[in-house]
């Protein structure tokens, strides 16, 4: 499976990214980089050093640094850090592993020479998937698959985690979102509504630290800051995997649950960053909701077997 992964690391995403590396099924493609946990530096450094960290061999783009909405947004330094991978030593990277061009560029690129073969795992913003399909709508047709780790549609009563009703990726370009939405590529939404079956506690970041080597020892140690940050806001041990769950999804649709309709994104006001999506199941002729197409979101998944599989690909 050919993919493009799209991100903004961040410990999850690094997490994400330890995996595609170590399933023999994937063809990382490239990894493109966007503003989300950290600035585009950071965030794009991080993509580098853990490039070089997990032995892959697809190039690093750089993407987008400013989100479509123009709303500049505080960097979540107590998720992630101030270095975005949970204040662990990184070293210098320099150019390795760059690619020169945009992100947008390359995902063009790379999905008019791989028609119908590239699955698209965007697990950040998703400007530069907006900014392709704003240079290049033909896009759209080419992707075999676009998977989005983002918002939150209330299944288990899973509300926002930047605000009651936005998720992160969301919330951090509405813009972009509403318009990846809004595109009839084959999209599948997995929000906080499945990824928070996914917690790796202290126990089981302990076991991939013996049993993984020193990737599993990373992440344990990544995971220091982000596992102090779970538990005073929701109180648990451990911390929650989000993106690794989209990567997941390539492999394993059918351990998940999903519902089919258009989605839409809620771009200003109170509710901004607010997922919601109108079932394919009830009628009616409401254009704002007609006149797009549908897409999955996932409403349910296995927890244990995700975290069992997890341990043993890593
Ligand atoms: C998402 O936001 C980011 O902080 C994480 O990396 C993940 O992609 C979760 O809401
Ligand atoms: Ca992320």
């Amino acid at each position: 499976m050919k993919v493009i992964f799209d991100t903004d690391p961040g410990i999850d995403d690094a997490m994400a990214l330890l995996y595609l590396s170590k399933l023999p099924q994937i063809e990382l493609l490239g990894i493109t980089t966007v503003v989300g946990n950290s600035n585009l530096d950071i965030t794009t450094r991080n993509a580098q050093f853990l490039r070089r960290q997990f032995g892959i061999s697809a190039p690093v783009v750089r993407g987008a640094a400013e989100t479509l909405d123009g709303v500049v947004k505080d960097e979540p330094t107590i998720v992630h850090g101030h270095n975005g991978l949970g204040d662990i030593d990184i070293p210098e990277v320099g150019d390795e592993g760059l690619q020169h061009g945009t992100a947008a560029d390359f995902i063009i690129d790379t999905l008019h020479a791989h028609p119908g073969e590239v699955t698209i795992i965007a697990v950040g913003r998703m400007t530069n998937l907006a900014l392709a399909l704003r240079k290049d709508p033909s896009v759209a047709a080419l992707a075999k698959q676009v998977i989005i780790m983002g918002g939150a549609f209330g299944y288990k009563g899973r509300s926002g985690n930047v605000t009651p009703v936005a998720e992160a990726n969301i919330h951090g370009d509405p813009v972009a979102a509403d318009e990846i939405f809004g595109a009839a590529w084959p999209v599948v939404v997995v929000g906080l509504d499945v990824t928070h079956e996914i917690v790796l506690t202290s126990a089981y970041l302990a076991m991939l630290a013996d049993e993984a080597g020193d990737n599993g020892e990373l992440l344990r140690q990544m995971c220091g800051h982000y596992a102090r940050f779970y538990n005073a806001i929701m109180g648990f041990d451990g911390v929650v995997g989000h993106d690794l769950l989209a990567v997941t999804y390539a492999l394993h649709p059918e351990w998940f649950e999903t519902r089919s309709g258009p989605i839409r994104v809620v771009t200003e006001g109170l509710a901004v960053g607010q997922t919601i999506q109108k079932p394919d199941t009830r009628k009616g002729g409401d254009p704002a909701w007609s006149d797009r197409p549908s897409h999955l979101i996932c409403t349910a998944v296995d927890g244990t077997r995700v975290l069992e599989h997890y341990r043993q690909t890593v």
